[in-house]
Protein backbone atom coordinates (compact mmCIF):
# COMPACT_ATOMS: atom_id res chain seq x y z
CA UNK A 1 0.00 0.00 0.00
CA UNK A 2 1.32 3.35 -0.59
CA UNK A 3 0.67 5.35 2.21
CA UNK A 4 3.20 7.52 3.59
CA UNK A 5 2.65 6.73 7.11
CA UNK A 6 4.00 2.95 6.54
CA UNK A 7 7.53 4.28 5.40
CA UNK A 8 10.01 4.05 7.27
CA UNK A 9 11.29 6.74 9.84
CA UNK A 10 13.71 7.80 8.30
CA UNK A 11 11.81 9.38 4.95
CA UNK A 12 8.77 11.17 7.60
CA UNK A 13 9.84 14.49 8.17
CA UNK A 14 8.72 15.98 11.26
CA UNK A 15 5.29 18.37 10.38
CA UNK A 16 4.55 16.25 7.33
CA UNK A 17 0.74 15.11 7.66
CA UNK A 18 0.44 11.45 7.47
CA UNK A 19 -1.77 10.35 4.29
CA UNK A 20 -3.71 7.68 2.94
CA UNK A 21 -4.52 6.62 -0.90
CA UNK A 22 -8.34 7.32 -1.30
CA UNK A 23 -8.83 7.23 -4.83
CA UNK A 24 -7.19 6.32 -8.15
CA UNK A 25 -6.70 8.42 -10.63
CA UNK A 26 -8.77 6.61 -12.87
CA UNK A 27 -11.49 6.61 -10.45
CA UNK A 28 -11.10 10.51 -10.01
CA UNK A 29 -10.95 11.47 -13.77
CA UNK A 30 -14.37 9.34 -13.68
CA UNK A 31 -15.78 10.86 -10.74
CA UNK A 32 -14.83 14.71 -12.43
CA UNK A 33 -16.44 13.65 -16.10
CA UNK A 34 -19.85 12.54 -14.02
CA UNK A 35 -19.85 15.94 -12.09
CA UNK A 36 -19.22 17.90 -15.12
CA UNK A 37 -21.86 16.17 -16.87
CA UNK A 38 -24.54 16.42 -14.40
CA UNK A 39 -23.89 20.57 -13.97
CA UNK A 40 -23.79 20.71 -18.18
CA UNK A 41 -27.21 18.87 -17.88
CA UNK A 42 -28.78 20.49 -15.15
CA UNK A 43 -28.04 23.94 -17.02
CA UNK A 44 -29.03 22.92 -20.43
CA UNK A 45 -32.00 20.91 -18.54
CA UNK A 46 -33.09 24.17 -16.83
CA UNK A 47 -32.52 26.45 -19.71
CA UNK A 48 -35.52 23.92 -21.54
CA UNK A 49 -37.46 23.37 -18.27
CA UNK A 50 -39.03 27.18 -17.35
CA UNK A 51 -38.97 30.10 -19.75
CA UNK A 52 -37.64 32.79 -16.66
CA UNK A 53 -34.62 30.41 -17.60
CA UNK A 54 -34.47 30.27 -21.17
CA UNK A 55 -31.19 32.90 -20.99
CA UNK A 56 -29.19 29.78 -20.34
CA UNK A 57 -29.34 28.71 -23.70
CA UNK A 58 -26.68 31.59 -24.27
CA UNK A 59 -23.98 29.20 -22.44
CA UNK A 60 -24.74 26.13 -25.59
CA UNK A 61 -25.10 28.29 -28.85
CA UNK A 62 -28.97 29.33 -28.10
CA UNK A 63 -32.14 27.25 -27.90
CA UNK A 64 -31.58 24.61 -31.17
CA UNK A 65 -27.77 23.35 -29.66
CA UNK A 66 -29.35 23.09 -25.77
CA UNK A 67 -31.98 21.03 -27.50
CA UNK A 68 -29.73 19.20 -29.49
CA UNK A 69 -26.77 18.61 -27.40
CA UNK A 70 -28.85 18.50 -23.73
CA UNK A 71 -29.82 14.07 -24.25
CA UNK A 72 -26.32 13.43 -24.96
CA UNK A 73 -24.56 14.85 -22.38
CA UNK A 74 -27.58 12.64 -20.44
CA UNK A 75 -25.43 9.44 -22.50
CA UNK A 76 -22.03 10.93 -21.25
CA UNK A 77 -23.78 10.90 -18.31
CA UNK A 78 -25.02 7.80 -17.84
CA UNK A 79 -21.87 5.72 -19.32
CA UNK A 80 -19.95 7.74 -17.22
CA UNK A 81 -21.67 7.31 -13.46
CA UNK A 82 -21.91 3.51 -14.82
CA UNK A 83 -18.21 3.00 -14.21
CA UNK A 84 -19.09 4.79 -10.95
CA UNK A 85 -21.49 2.48 -10.31
CA UNK A 86 -19.29 -0.54 -10.88
CA UNK A 87 -16.39 0.99 -9.06
CA UNK A 88 -18.14 1.59 -5.74
CA UNK A 89 -21.63 -0.72 -5.43
CA UNK A 90 -19.64 -3.11 -3.47
CA UNK A 91 -18.18 -0.19 -1.02
CA UNK A 92 -21.79 0.92 -0.85
CA UNK A 93 -23.84 -2.22 0.42
CA UNK A 94 -25.98 -1.19 3.30
CA UNK A 95 -24.61 -2.66 6.98
CA UNK A 96 -26.19 -2.75 10.20
CA UNK A 97 -24.14 -0.36 11.76
CA UNK A 98 -25.32 1.91 9.12
CA UNK A 99 -28.41 2.45 10.51
CA UNK A 100 -26.86 2.84 13.90
CA UNK A 101 -25.22 5.72 12.41
CA UNK A 102 -28.42 7.14 11.17
CA UNK A 103 -29.42 7.34 14.39
CA UNK A 104 -26.28 9.38 15.46
CA UNK A 105 -26.91 11.67 12.88
CA UNK A 106 -26.86 15.05 14.92
CA UNK A 107 -23.66 13.76 16.55
CA UNK A 108 -22.07 13.64 13.23
CA UNK A 109 -23.62 16.84 12.12
CA UNK A 110 -22.23 18.90 15.23
CA UNK A 111 -19.02 17.41 14.34
CA UNK A 112 -19.21 14.88 17.47
CA UNK A 113 -18.15 11.58 15.69
CA UNK A 114 -15.68 11.07 18.63
CA UNK A 115 -18.50 9.87 20.86
CA UNK A 116 -19.29 7.27 18.77
CA UNK A 117 -18.71 3.41 19.96
CA UNK A 118 -16.53 0.83 18.40
CA UNK A 119 -19.98 -0.19 16.76
CA UNK A 120 -20.54 2.54 14.84
CA UNK A 121 -16.81 2.82 13.26
CA UNK A 122 -17.66 3.25 9.45
CA UNK A 123 -16.23 1.74 7.17
CA UNK A 124 -14.77 3.35 3.56
CA UNK A 125 -18.51 5.38 3.08
CA UNK A 126 -21.12 6.33 6.08
CA UNK A 127 -24.61 6.13 5.71
CA UNK A 128 -25.56 9.43 4.33
CA UNK A 129 -22.98 8.84 1.28
CA UNK A 130 -24.50 5.55 0.78
CA UNK A 131 -27.81 7.14 0.75
CA UNK A 132 -26.41 9.73 -1.99
CA UNK A 133 -25.04 6.89 -4.40
CA UNK A 134 -28.11 4.60 -4.43
CA UNK A 135 -30.38 7.59 -5.02
CA UNK A 136 -28.18 8.88 -7.47
CA UNK A 137 -28.06 5.46 -9.24
CA UNK A 138 -31.80 4.97 -9.09
CA UNK A 139 -32.34 8.67 -10.48
CA UNK A 140 -29.73 8.27 -13.59
CA UNK A 141 -32.06 5.47 -14.42
CA UNK A 142 -35.05 7.04 -14.31
CA UNK A 143 -33.80 10.13 -16.04
CA UNK A 144 -32.70 7.91 -18.88
CA UNK A 145 -35.40 5.69 -19.44
CA UNK A 146 -37.77 8.91 -19.45
CA UNK A 147 -35.66 11.28 -21.60
CA UNK A 148 -35.42 8.33 -24.43
CA UNK A 149 -38.82 8.38 -24.49
CA UNK A 150 -38.68 12.35 -25.19
CA UNK A 151 -36.25 12.37 -27.44
CA UNK A 152 -37.88 13.09 -30.43
CA UNK A 153 -34.71 13.54 -32.77
CA UNK A 154 -34.39 9.65 -32.80
CA UNK A 155 -37.41 7.84 -30.97
CA UNK A 156 -40.60 10.19 -31.38
CA UNK A 157 -42.24 7.48 -33.83
CA UNK A 158 -41.62 4.64 -31.21
CA UNK A 159 -44.14 6.90 -28.43
CA UNK A 160 -47.50 8.05 -27.73
CA UNK A 161 -47.84 11.60 -27.21
CA UNK A 162 -49.74 10.69 -23.76
CA UNK A 163 -46.40 8.18 -22.66
CA UNK A 164 -44.68 11.80 -23.51
CA UNK A 165 -46.63 13.60 -21.27
CA UNK A 166 -46.02 11.36 -18.52
CA UNK A 167 -42.40 10.87 -19.67
CA UNK A 168 -41.71 14.93 -19.38
CA UNK A 169 -43.18 14.93 -15.86
CA UNK A 170 -41.20 11.50 -14.46
CA UNK A 171 -38.30 13.51 -16.00
CA UNK A 172 -38.29 16.60 -14.47
CA UNK A 173 -39.43 15.60 -10.92
CA UNK A 174 -36.22 12.91 -10.92
CA UNK A 175 -33.95 15.89 -12.47
CA UNK A 176 -35.32 18.44 -9.56
CA UNK A 177 -34.69 15.45 -7.06
CA UNK A 178 -31.23 14.43 -8.88
CA UNK A 179 -29.81 18.15 -8.18
CA UNK A 180 -31.09 18.40 -4.35
CA UNK A 181 -28.87 15.43 -3.85
CA UNK A 182 -26.18 16.62 -5.81
CA UNK A 183 -26.57 19.85 -3.62
CA UNK A 184 -26.50 17.54 -0.56
CA UNK A 185 -23.60 15.68 -2.31
CA UNK A 186 -21.68 18.63 -2.66
CA UNK A 187 -22.44 20.19 0.98
CA UNK A 188 -21.25 17.10 3.07
CA UNK A 189 -17.68 17.05 0.55
CA UNK A 190 -17.26 20.83 1.59
CA UNK A 191 -18.97 20.38 5.32
CA UNK A 192 -16.45 17.72 6.66
CA UNK A 193 -13.13 19.41 5.82
CA UNK A 194 -10.63 17.47 4.14
CA UNK A 195 -12.66 15.60 2.22
CA UNK A 196 -12.39 17.80 -0.82
CA UNK A 197 -8.79 16.57 -1.25
CA UNK A 198 -9.91 13.36 -1.76
CA UNK A 199 -11.33 13.57 -4.92
CA UNK A 200 -8.51 16.37 -6.02
CA UNK A 201 -5.43 15.16 -4.82
CA UNK A 202 -6.77 11.36 -4.22
CA UNK A 203 -5.28 11.08 -0.63
CA UNK A 204 -6.37 12.04 2.65
CA UNK A 205 -4.88 12.87 6.01
CA UNK A 206 -4.67 9.76 8.65
CA UNK A 207 -6.43 12.10 10.83
CA UNK A 208 -9.54 12.38 8.65
CA UNK A 209 -9.67 8.84 7.98
CA UNK A 210 -9.23 8.00 12.02
CA UNK A 211 -12.00 10.75 12.97
CA UNK A 212 -14.68 10.09 10.12
CA UNK A 213 -13.46 6.00 8.45
CA UNK A 214 -11.93 4.61 11.10
CA UNK A 215 -12.69 0.90 10.13
CA UNK A 216 -11.81 1.92 6.94
CA UNK A 217 -8.67 2.79 8.19
CA UNK A 218 -8.17 -0.04 10.28
CA UNK A 219 -8.45 -2.00 7.22
CA UNK A 220 -5.95 -0.39 5.51
CA UNK A 221 -3.39 -0.89 8.19
CA UNK A 222 -4.20 -4.50 8.88
CA UNK A 223 -4.69 -5.51 5.14
CA UNK A 224 -8.15 -7.20 6.72
CA UNK A 225 -11.44 -6.90 5.80
CA UNK A 226 -14.19 -8.50 7.23
CA UNK A 227 -16.19 -9.35 4.24
CA UNK A 228 -15.25 -6.83 1.67
CA UNK A 229 -12.52 -7.87 -1.32
CA UNK A 230 -13.24 -3.76 -1.81
CA UNK A 231 -10.81 -2.69 1.27
CA UNK A 232 -7.60 -2.06 -0.96
CA UNK A 233 -6.09 2.05 -0.02
CA UNK A 234 -6.90 3.41 -3.26
CA UNK A 235 -9.41 2.54 -6.20
C1 LIG B 1 -19.55 18.96 -8.91
C2 LIG B 1 -19.54 18.75 -7.68
C3 LIG B 1 -19.04 17.53 -6.94
C4 LIG B 1 -18.14 17.58 -5.95
C5 LIG B 1 -17.44 18.81 -5.37
C6 LIG B 1 -17.94 16.21 -5.50
C7 LIG B 1 -17.07 15.82 -4.50
C8 LIG B 1 -16.84 14.53 -4.10
C9 LIG B 1 -15.86 14.14 -3.11
C10 LIG B 1 -14.95 15.09 -2.36
C11 LIG B 1 -15.92 12.79 -2.98
C12 LIG B 1 -15.09 11.93 -2.04
C13 LIG B 1 -15.87 11.58 -0.79
C14 LIG B 1 -15.15 10.60 0.07
O1 LIG B 1 -14.26 9.88 -0.40
O2 LIG B 1 -15.49 10.49 1.27
C15 LIG B 1 -16.94 12.31 -3.89
C16 LIG B 1 -17.30 11.00 -4.05
C17 LIG B 1 -18.25 10.55 -4.91
N1 LIG B 1 -19.01 11.33 -5.75
FE1 LIG B 1 -18.89 13.35 -5.99
N2 LIG B 1 -18.74 15.39 -6.22
C18 LIG B 1 -19.45 16.14 -7.13
C19 LIG B 1 -20.38 15.68 -8.03
C20 LIG B 1 -20.80 14.37 -8.14
C21 LIG B 1 -21.85 13.90 -9.01
C22 LIG B 1 -22.66 14.81 -9.93
C23 LIG B 1 -21.98 12.57 -8.81
C24 LIG B 1 -22.93 11.60 -9.43
C25 LIG B 1 -23.89 11.86 -10.25
C26 LIG B 1 -21.00 12.17 -7.83
C27 LIG B 1 -20.81 10.89 -7.38
C28 LIG B 1 -19.88 10.50 -6.43
C29 LIG B 1 -19.67 9.13 -6.00
C30 LIG B 1 -20.43 7.89 -6.50
C31 LIG B 1 -18.64 9.17 -5.06
C32 LIG B 1 -18.03 8.00 -4.31
C33 LIG B 1 -18.75 7.91 -2.98
C34 LIG B 1 -19.67 6.75 -2.90
O3 LIG B 1 -19.56 5.81 -3.70
O4 LIG B 1 -20.55 6.74 -1.98
N3 LIG B 1 -20.30 13.30 -7.44
N4 LIG B 1 -17.48 13.40 -4.56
Amino acid sequence: MSMRDVAPTDQVHPGDPVTVDRYTAGARINHWITATSLVLLALSGLALFSPSLYFLTELFGGGQWTRTIHPWIGVVLFVSFLGLFFRFWRLNLWERNDSVWMTKLRDVLANREEADTALTEVGKYNAGQKMVFWSMSLLIIVLISSGVVIWDQYFSQYTSVEQKRIAVLVHSIAAIVAICVWIVHVYAAIWVRGTIRAMTRGSVTGGWAWKHHRKWLRELVTGRSDHKPGATPAE
